[in-house]
């Protein structure tokens, strides 16, 4: 008997991977097809996928074309499967011409002509097509008009300059607020936090989805009108802090809830810098807690909540006529732990992020809001185990497809609750109104 084995995505199936599966078959007398595993699928870059694995797996059984299938999990295993199941043929479409040869050593190895006109790509692009928006800063709009690119089903029409900067993607400049709305589906917005209020409303009233950096406001009461606005024009208005969206970042929030290192009783967040990137004339300084306050909170708000028995906000200013925070230290105080982050625009630390527990602790090296890699140490270090995962985009990406598909079904996906972007403007708030703040000379 010929055994004959393929692999693919099989997202949202269609006539060319039916043309491929039935060539393929018609190679020996047994096809295994092998589905890649949403993780796989992930750590090689391809993270736009629309269909679960068990969504895909059924796509291919409904086919009848495959006699076994199986789940491609791992780097490598094609080589594993083609020996454990004793394979003749692999084969894969013309797309993928030359890249296999390393399989010959193990089997014949057959590049059957890739179907024109149809993929997998050109679907989820044609059917959810969103016309972008980018407003604000120039640095941070180029890295994320990059990051599109990869995001099937968003494309940038738009992008807002009062002046005459010049940007390295294609869209149409506008200088007119309105009118930039007018054109498109969605924001993306990147200003000084100052300015967010005004710019969110404006786009939510005329019913544009809004995805804006963290901090979203400055004051709770701001924030509460700004969700109620999007909910009465049935808009999204979402939260971007590229962190929260990193798959390393989630994952160690999952484990952490299985009690990888017992019960957590303190976090300790630190997240500095000398340099400050957003800073130009146009948009002002950003002080620490805008700046970085949002992130060094995020582990703590999403590990103990935000019902903190009481804090303290500990600050040093650049002088005492400005009330800009060089350097800011908030402890919180819960019923089961405690907390507390450091920031800093002008003062330089170790940017890292430990979690204690009653069995272990975590540990994620500087810097730990780019997180692709974290550890799990215990007493007895032969239990220590390290985590690696791709970070695609810095984390910009998953948030542009998490916003994607949020639009779509009109769910949050909650990877931000509300309450945690509640809980991070009320420190802003609190630290603006000089409320628990101790000042440091
Ligand atoms: N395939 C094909 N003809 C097409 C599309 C895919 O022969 N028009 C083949 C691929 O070469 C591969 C298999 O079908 O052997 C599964 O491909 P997959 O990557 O799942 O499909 P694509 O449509 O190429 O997906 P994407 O656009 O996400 O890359």
């Amino acid at each position: 008997m010929k055994k004959v084995i393929t692999y693919g995505t099989y997202d949202l199936l269609h006539y060319g991977h039916i043309r491929l599966l039935e060539r393929a078959k018609e190679l020996g007398d047994y096809l295994i097809v092998g589905v890649t595993s949403d993780d796989f699928d992930k750590r090689r870059g391809k993270i736009n996928v629309s269909q679960s694995l068990i969504e895909r797996i059924q796509g291919v059984k409904n086919t009848g074309l495959a006699d076994e299938i199986i789940v491609e999990e791992y780097e490598g295993q094609k080589i594993d499967d083609i020996i454990k199941y004793g394979v003749d043929i692999f084969t894969v479409g013309s797309d993928w011409n030359g890249k296999f040869d390393y399989l010959k050593e193990y089997c014949k190895v057959v590049y059957l002509p890739r179907t024109e006109g149809v993929s997998s790509t050109k679907i989820r692009t044609e059917t959810d097509k969103i016309n972008m928006g980018l407003f604000g800063i120039k640095g941070i709009v180029e890295k994320v008009a990059r990051e599109i690119e990869y995001v099937n089903g968003m494309q940038i029409k738009a992008v807002f300059a009062e002046d005459d900067t010049h940007f390295s993607f294609n869209a149409t400049k506008y200088q007119d607020y309105d009118k930039f709305l007018d054109n498109i589906d969605a924001v993306y917005i990147a200003s000084h936090p100052e300015k967010h209020y005004f710019e969110i409303k404006k786009a939510l009233e005329m019913g544009k989805n809004v995805l804006c950096e963290t901090p979203i406001a400055l004051t709770k009461r701001e924030l509460e009108e700004l969700f109620s606005i999007a909910e009465k024009n049935n808009c999204i208005l979402m939260e971007s802090n590229k962190t929260a969206y990193q798959t390393a970042y989630t994952r160690l929030l999952l484990l952490l809830k299985c009690g990888i290192i017992g019960d957590v009783v303190a976090i300790n967040s630190t997240c500095t810098s000398l340099e400050n990137f957003y800073e130009n004339k146009a948009n002002g300084k950003w002080n620490s807690i805008y700046y970085w306050g949002p992130t060094a909170v995020l582990p703590i708000f999403q590990i103990f909540g935000t019902n903190y028995k009481n804090k303290r906000i500990i600050t040093k200013y650049l002088n005492k006529e400005s009330k800009f925070d060089i350097f800011t230290e908030i402890d919180f105080l819960y019923d089961n732990g405690v907390a507390s982050m450091k920031v800093a625009s002008g003062v330089k630390s170790e940017g890292e992020l430990i979690i204690s527990g009653t069995k272990g602790y975590v540990y994620v090296p500087a810097p730990w809001w780019k997180m692709d890699y974290f550890e799990i140490r215990y007493e007895n270090p032969c239990y220590n185990k390290k985590y690696f995962y791709e970070l695609e985009g810095e984390g910009f990406r998953n948030t542009l497809i998490v916003f994607l598909k949020t639009i779509k079904s009109k769910r949050s996906a909650n990877v931000i609750p509300q309450n945690i972007t509640e809980g991070v403007c009320q420190i802003i708030e609190d630290f603006n109104n000089d409320i628990d703040v101790f000042k440091i000379e």
